[in-house]
């Protein structure tokens, strides 16, 4: 995706994406927990995290099981890749999911992670793309898809509602196709974390055009600056806005 190559300028330094947060270690818990990542597991642990971005997620993982873990970390931007911070114990990749995908060995992996990627599959190459996980996954591998709602309370404007339903569809239609291909329990755990932000630096988030549901595909200039006046306006009172963000966390079992 395109968009990424700018985002990147921007992306470790927003909201969601910000180092050493408590939002950031509430969300590396639940990806620990989901992943069932034992820190003294006496077993091999390879991990493929697909749609890595900046790598942080892994770096992370690795930092928490002391080293030993194999993570290969693939991006088809290599900006964002650019990013990590400890390429020794990463083996980064800059390829497209899917054709990554398709050229792995069976029984490769025992956890694969999507962290916010997988609305930005095209639908249908989510069967191959599901399907080709589970060959690669060995019997009781995890597959943790963390994604968000379709429907959203963030403080948008209309129009990006709109947009971001567009592209993020439900996730029980990813739910359907894991099953399709032989996923088995399929577990499904949306959590909530209360996010407190002054009016101006969400405009300025929204403004950085982080996240694709504002790349300049989506909104112009003008469209996306009509748009912040209409989030003006509607919280021309409110100087922190408080709002949720919603995670999905889906875990699959191979069996
Ligand atoms: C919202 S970011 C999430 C990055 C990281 N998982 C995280 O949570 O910070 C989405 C990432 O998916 C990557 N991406 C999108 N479509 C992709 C594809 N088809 N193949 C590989 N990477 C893709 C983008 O380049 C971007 O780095």
């Amino acid at each position: 995706m395109n968009h990424y190559n700018k985002a990147a300028q921007v992306y470790n330094n927003t909201i969601f994406y910000m180092s050493d947060t408590d939002y950031e270690r509430w969300y590396l818990s639940n990806i620990l927990k989901y992943l069932k990542l034992p820190p003294k597991s006496k077993k091999p642990i390879n991990i493929l995290d697909l749609g890595c971005g900046t790598t942080r997620t892994a770096e992370l993982i690795a930092e928490y099981l002391d080293y030993r873990v194999s993570i290969t970390c693939v991006d088809s931007c290599k900006t964002m890749l650019d990013l990590n911070r400890k390429p020794n114990c990463l083996n980064l990749v800059c390829d497209d999911i899917l054709s990554f995908v398709m050229q792995l060995s069976k029984n490769s992996a025992n956890r694969v992670l999507m962290k916010e990627v997988i609305h930005h599959l095209d639908i249908t190459t989510i069967p191959s793309v599901y399907k080709a996980i589970y060959e690669a996954l060995e019997v009781n591998g995890l597959f943790l898809t963390c994604t968000r709602p379709h429907k959203i309370n963030y403080p948008f404007f209309r129009e990006a509602y709109r947009k971001w339903q567009q592209h993020q569809p439900p996730h029980n239609f990813y739910v359907s196709v894991m099953r399709d291909v032989g996923f088995t329990d399929i577990n499904i755990n949306q959590l909530s974390f209360p996010i407190e932000i002054s009016r101006d630096d969400w405009i300025n988030f929204i403004q950085q055009r982080c996240w694709s549901t504002f790349d300049s595909s989506e909104f112009s200039d003008d469209q996306l600056n009509k748009g912040i006046e209409e989030i003006k306006s509607e919280y021309k009172k409110v100087n922190t806005l408080k709002f949720n963000d919603e995670i999905i966390f889906i875990t699959a079992t191979k069996k």
